[in-house]
């Protein structure tokens, strides 16, 4: 019986970036799943298929021992995926002792890719759930949330916080500060996420950061400045001042941009959403291209961004408070 898992994905109400210098980053778990279903196979070979990515779908059939799989798709598109599903496939055998248990996988996804919304955190997340439960084994949440940090740690060469895979593997709101990881008790928070259609390269943006942080001391004391900044935003939370939350989530982006990883079409959404209305705005995950997340209770914020010819898509975002699950 092949068994399936899904995981949120997320958006920050603060801190990105600043998390991975040891700042308090809050991330938000949304109503916006990734599936992954995983069978058992008769030998060691490995198939994955993804469909629906919002991206063209693939398929990559391989043997455990070959490097080089042949599919016809773009290869930086099945390399990027390839790394996550493999690590987090070779995570699930080592956790339920079964090295050489061939899986055939299936994701299904309908978090936009790369775009800040935790996309890979959540397949690795219900991967690596899926996967172990076919081996027979049931890791709790927090087990899971750790070895899909691991799996994101070596995909991206190092540079990853555990707040994307603490946030899917749990759920609802979270506070991750170094690998200090808890939930939060929360308002009921009135998200709502405006896409500009395109992808970031978390990695590289991250090591922009890293790199004006070395060279420039206001860089460092900006870094410094967010992790004040979602200290005062905690307190905003705990008060349930949605008001306060938008002015902080205002100077968040405002932060970020001095960062240097704001672009045109994330200023243009999150003025769009300030204009129709929201509390506040920001730009959500690496930032470069992908999404901004506003707070409006209203109407206004989603219609300003729907007239907005940056914005792709708008939608309202559900905190979710469930984790990963089995489906
Ligand atoms: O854009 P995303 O969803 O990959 O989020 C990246 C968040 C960073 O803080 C920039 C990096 C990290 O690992 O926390």
């Amino acid at each position: 019986m092949p068994t399936s898992s899904s995981a949120p994905g997320k958006v920050y109400l603060f801190g990105e970036h600043a998390v991975v210098y040891g700042e308090p980053a809050v991330p938000c778990a949304i109503e916006r799943r990734a599936t992954v279903t995983v069978a058992e196979r008769g030998d060691d070979r490995q198939r994955v298929s993804a469909a629906d990515l919002t991206l063209d779908g693939f398929t990559v059939e391989y043997g455990a021992s070959d490097d080089a799989p042949d599919v016809d798709v773009p290869t930086p598109l099945v390399e990027a995926a390839m790394g996550y599903v493999d690590a987090a496939m070779a995570t699930a055998r080592d956790a339920a002792d079964r090295p050489d248990a061939g899986l055939d996988v299936t994701i299904e996804s309908d978090i936009p890719l790369g775009a800040g919304l935790g996309s890979s955190a959540a397949v690795v997340v219900a991967a690596i759930d899926a996967a172990t439960r076919e081996l027979g084994v049931d890791l709790a949440p927090e087990a899971i949330a750790e070895r899909a940090y691991e799996v994101e740690r070596d995909v991206q060469s190092g540079e990853a916080s555990r707040a994307d895979t603490f946030c899917s593997a749990v759920g609802g709101a979270v506070r991750v500060e170094g690998s200090d990881c808890r939930t939060l008790a929360t308002p009921d928070l009135p998200f709502v996420v405006g896409y500009d259609g395109t992808s970031h390269d978390t990695g590289e943006l991250v090591a922009g950061v890293r790199a004006l942080r070395e060279e420039y001391d206001f860089a460092r004391d900006t870094v410094g400045s967010i992790g004040d900044l979602v200290r005062r935003g905690e307190e905003a939370l705990r008060e349930g001042d949605v008001a306060e939350l938008g002015r902080l989530m205002d100077v968040n982006h405002g932060l970020l941009a001095a960062l240097g990883v704001s672009a045109r079409s994330l200023d243009e959404m999150v003025w769009a959403a300030r204009e129709g209305g929201a509390a506040g705005a920001k730009l959500t995950g690496a930032g470069g291209g992908g999404c901004i997340v506003a707070l409006d209770d209203g109407a206004g914020a989603e219609t300003a961004l729907s007239l907005t010819p940056a914005c792709d898509e708008s939608f309202r975002a559900e905190l979710a408070t469930d984790g990963v699950r089995a489906e």
